[in-house]
């Protein structure tokens, strides 16, 4: 096929590393787009093509350059971490590569370069329900525990504020390292200061290991609940963290039991094609980032290169197995509902049941 004929999106991703479930997860739900929707598209053969960033910035940055620079790639998409996204957002702006960030999920990433398109989620969106929810359920004296980069100092921030401003208290900020968390001594620390509820922030793949922790020291008994965004109750991890983890209330924008006719189909197609392996909302974020990428090419026809991509990317408004989203015009970001949900048990398994909806939520972060 001549180079014209091909349409290229370079998907980078950490596909070994202490991220390797996102990479995973996000390669399968492409793959499924793929398989589902064709791979011709406005006349052209859609290649991906997947590289492995093992979640270190500089080889995200490195890997960028080379899919633009050799393989002259349409779309730049993936993006596990922060600093992968934004580690690539000045290729994305010199080569007018439009870059789709299906999975990190601090809210200044988008404006780090006007080519950036998101359709993963922002934590400022998912924590604020929160901090609505608790104070009206009895949780009023609140200890934070995040990750110490982007998406954890965002959750802490806006959980915070919102808390502070519901009449709660933040007792305790604690921060823990990204590479290689040792849970232990902050979960010590949180079980000396009593509070209702302790907060969480983890990015995916990080969950069980807090949750593990945290149940076997006993702070559920001790009468400490576990709060926090969805991250960590992933999907991808629930049914290993076990019983432990029911009754825990998180606010997050998908779930595998989001009860709709197309997150049923969505969830049995990938599991299907995957070994039975249950999507989370890392997939969710990779399914419907190539479904913008998709309908962009249909509409452009391919021609005009990046910017026309990018036009056509910008207020794209349709169903995600999620629920209804759209792609804000001006702030590139996605705007989706955010649920609250419950750990239950349902047909035997463990699952983030919804049982509050806050619709069509605009990413808090965004100054204008
Ligand atoms: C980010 C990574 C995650 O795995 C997650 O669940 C949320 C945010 C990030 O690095 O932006």
């Amino acid at each position: 096929l001549a180079q014209d004929n091909v349409f290229k999106i370079g998907l980078i991703l950490p596909m070994t590393g202490q991220q390797a479930t996102t990479g995973r997860q996000i390669e399968a739900a492409a793959k499924l787009y793929m398989q589902l929707n064709g791979d011709t598209v406005a006349g052209k053969k859609v290649q991906l093509i997947v590289k492995d960033d093992t979640s270190l910035p500089d080889v995200t940055r490195r890997l960028a350059q080379e899919l633009v620079v050799n393989e002259k790639v349409n779309v730049l998409a993936g993006f596990g971490i922060t600093p992968s996204a934004t580690a690539t957002a000045p290729i994305a702006t010199q080569s007018k590569t439009p870059e789709v960030v299906m999975a990190a999920a601090t809210s200044s990433i988008t404006e780090a370069s006007p080519y950036i398109v998101r359709t993963s989620f922002t934590l400022p969106q998912a924590s604020v329900a929160l901090a609505d929810w608790a104070p009206k359920n009895g949780i009023k004296k609140v200890v934070t525990l995040v990750s110490d980069y982007g998406p954890g100092i965002d959750a802490e921030k806006f959980f915070k504020e919102r808390l502070q401003f519901n009449g709660g208290q933040v007792v305790e900020s604690l921060r823990v390292p990204l590479r290689n968390p040792d849970f232990a001594p902050f979960l010590q620390k949180v079980r000396d200061l009593k509070p209702d509820a302790l907060f969480v922030f983890v990015p995916s793949g990080a969950g069980a290991a807090v949750m593990k922790q945290f149940i076997e020291r006993g702070m559920d008994k001790a009468g400490i609940k576990m709060i926090g965004t969805g991250d960590v109750t992933d999907d991808d991890q629930l049914n290993d963290i076990g019983d432990g983890a029911l009754g825990v209330v998180t606010s997050h924008h998908y779930s595998a039991a989001h009860p709709s006719a197309m997150n049923k189909k969505f969830v049995a197609d990938f599991k299907k094609a995957n070994k039975g392996l249950r999507p989370n909302f890392m997939a969710v974020g990779g399914y419907d980032g190539m479904r913008v990428i998709y309908e962009a090419l249909k509409k452009t026809g391919g021609k005009g290169g990046g910017d026309a991509l990018l036009a056509a990317m910008k207020g794209q408004i349709f169903e995600s197995p999620r629920g209804p989203v759209y792609i804000d015009a001006q702030t590139r970001d996605i705007v989706q509902n955010i649920y609250l949900r419950k750990v239950q048990r349902k047909d035997g398994e463990l699952y983030n049941v919804e049982f509050d909806v806050i619709k069509d939520v605009k990413d808090p972060g965004k100054s204008k």
